[in-house]
């Protein structure tokens, strides 16, 4: 399907993510023909660009990210790429965006979804909002759309303020939060694994399943976004929108229907049946760290508070693991763990779902090699796999067991390409698909859980950081977390080429 004539605009055109990912997701839709025969893509910024000098800027990173790797039709798409040289606070610069969707609207004969799309920093989000809605660009609520990158609110109160603005502005259905995991194949996978397979709901629930595992871990380090991160901080970055996206698609109910809301309104169901934390579950059941400097695959690495934009005494938390219950029937007593850093020992998404043991052994002692309880390995990266470990015989005269996997692996299995989160993303937002984004109560309700632990945290300094080496597996009180309980964290043998 591809959508109307669309015209797109970026602000924050001249960044990052823009270049990296927004560009080079485009153009793979336009390569593999997803975008509509008419299209514009404005980016908008105070650059002194023409449409030439821009489009010539962003070839190189079109090169290195997008997925053909080669810019076969680079000059093709290129035409439809603007650089509006412009500044978020001028009114001018929504005057002039009026008249070039009119102007558009006139050449595609019909009125345009107009999108825009927010690359900059939350401090700009009100003006914008407020601008577009001044200058009549969202007067039509089924065509205007606006997406926003995370961080959405820095905690419940900004979150919820920001809500209430962009509310008054906007329907619900017009506003779209990125979290880009949600595009993520292997993410949006859980799904179809979940509830296109009739053998999994029967065991899905407390009776058969021991605990659960999130962990999303990452080898780099802050890099050059410290000044970002220090203000943010693991719970923040990770666990407030990306960790808990995977533990509502894990734990939720099945959607009546695949529609946006059905699918979120299931959701937010699990993020209101999570238990919220007292000031002893914190202390008890969440942990944090900050890593020290340290060597990566031979290479020397500095620590949090030697990284650029990282105050020296700073006490943000560069990893974080929690202890989670869900208070419903289908999840009591079944703890979820949840654990995510930077500069860890690998760079790995997986959720582990365990399944509690046989009831009664009726092999000899000695008969097994390392026994493993049934596991549910779902690898969202870098393998892109799904594994259920058990147990069998080893070929031989004799009665050993050991663990095995049966694996499903998207190389083994599929030839074609994997999309970039951020080009399922886009299309969903042309076509006017919110399935994968975040819906405001979501958002606030995952603030709301997670508010006791950042304000405890804020308040009580960590006076150990740092606590972690680089190249480790995080602090040891985040494997004592679940020590106590009889578990440890499940990992991966490592299959990809470490980053630095
Ligand atoms: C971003 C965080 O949202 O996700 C980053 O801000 C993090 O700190 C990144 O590195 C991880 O995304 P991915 O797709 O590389 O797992």
């Amino acid at each position: 399907t591809q959508s109307g004539p669309t015209i797109f605009f970026i602000f924050g055109g001249t960044g990052d993510l823009t270049s990296r990912k927004l560009i080079p997701a485009l153009y793979n839709l336009f390569l593999e023909g997803w975008m509509p025969e008419n299209f514009q893509i404005v980016a908008m910024g105070r650059t002194q660009f023409t449409d030439e000098k821009f489009r010539g800027e962003l070839l190189t990173d079109v090169n290195k990210f997008s997925r053909s790797g080669e810019a076969k039709q680079w000059d093709s798409f290129s035409q439809h790429i603007h650089f509006h040289v412009s500044d978020v606070q001028d009114p001018k610069t929504y005057k002039e965006m009026y008249e070039r969707v009119q102007s558009f609207a006139q050449v595609a004969g019909t009125e345009p979804n107009v999108i825009f799309y927010l690359a900059v920093a939350p401090r700009f989000f009100a003006t914008i909002a407020e601008n577009l809605a001044a200058y009549k660009l969202t007067a039509n609520p089924t065509k205007s759309r606006i997406v926003f990158e995370k961080p959405f609110g820095h905690d419940l109160e900004s979150a919820k303020e920001l809500n209430k603005l962009l509310s008054g502005i906007f329907t619900e259905k017009q506003i779209y939060r990125i979290d880009h995991y949600l595009g993520k194949e292997t993410v949006q996978n859980i799904l179809a694994f979940r509830f296109a397979n009739s053998i999994l709901e029967p065991i899905w629930n407390r009776n058969y399943i021991e605990h659960v595992q999130i962990s999303v871990t990452e080898q780099l380090g802050v890099g050059d976004r410290g000044g970002y991160y220090d203000d943010s901080g693991a719970l923040r970055d990770m666990v407030q929108n990306h960790i808990l996206q995977l533990l509502c698609l894990v734990a939720m109910e099945a959607p009546v229907n695949f529609g946006a809301d059905d699918v979120r309104n299931r959701k937010v169901d699990v993020l209101n049946s999570m238990r919220k934390f007292s000031p002893e579950d914190v202390q008890k059941n969440a942990v944090r760290g900050q890593y020290s400097k340290g060597w990566m695959q031979g290479q020397e690495v500095p620590g949090y508070r030697e990284e650029k934009g990282v105050k020296k005494e700073s006490n943000t938390e560069t990893f974080a693991a929690i202890k989670f219950f869900i208070d419903n029937w289908r999840w009591h007593g079944v703890p979820f763990y949840l654990r995510t850093g930077k500069r860890m020992h690998q760079s790995s998404s997986v959720i582990t779902i365990q399944f509690k043991d046989v009831p009664h052994q009726i092999f000899p002692t000695g008969s097994s090699e390392g026994w493993q309880q049934n596991k549910l390995i779902i690898s969202i990266q870098p393998e892109m796999s799904i594994r259920l470990k058990m147990q069998a015989k080893r070929p031989g005269l004799d009665m050993i067991l050991n663990p095995v996997d049966m694996i499903f692996d998207y190389k083994g299995t599929y030839t074609t390409e994997t999309p970039e989160a951020y080009e399922t993303l886009l299309l969903d937002t042309m076509l006017g698909d919110q399935t994968h984004f975040m819906r405001g109560d979501q958002v606030e309700a995952a603030w709301e859980l997670l508010m006791p632990i950042i304000n405890a945290w804020a308040t009580k300094k960590s006076t150990s950081f740092p606590n972690y080496s680089a190249d480790s597996w995080g602090p040891e009180s985040a494997d004592a977390l679940l020590a106590r309980d009889g578990f440890h964290w499940f990992t991966l043998p490592q299959t990809s080429k470490p980053k630095h």
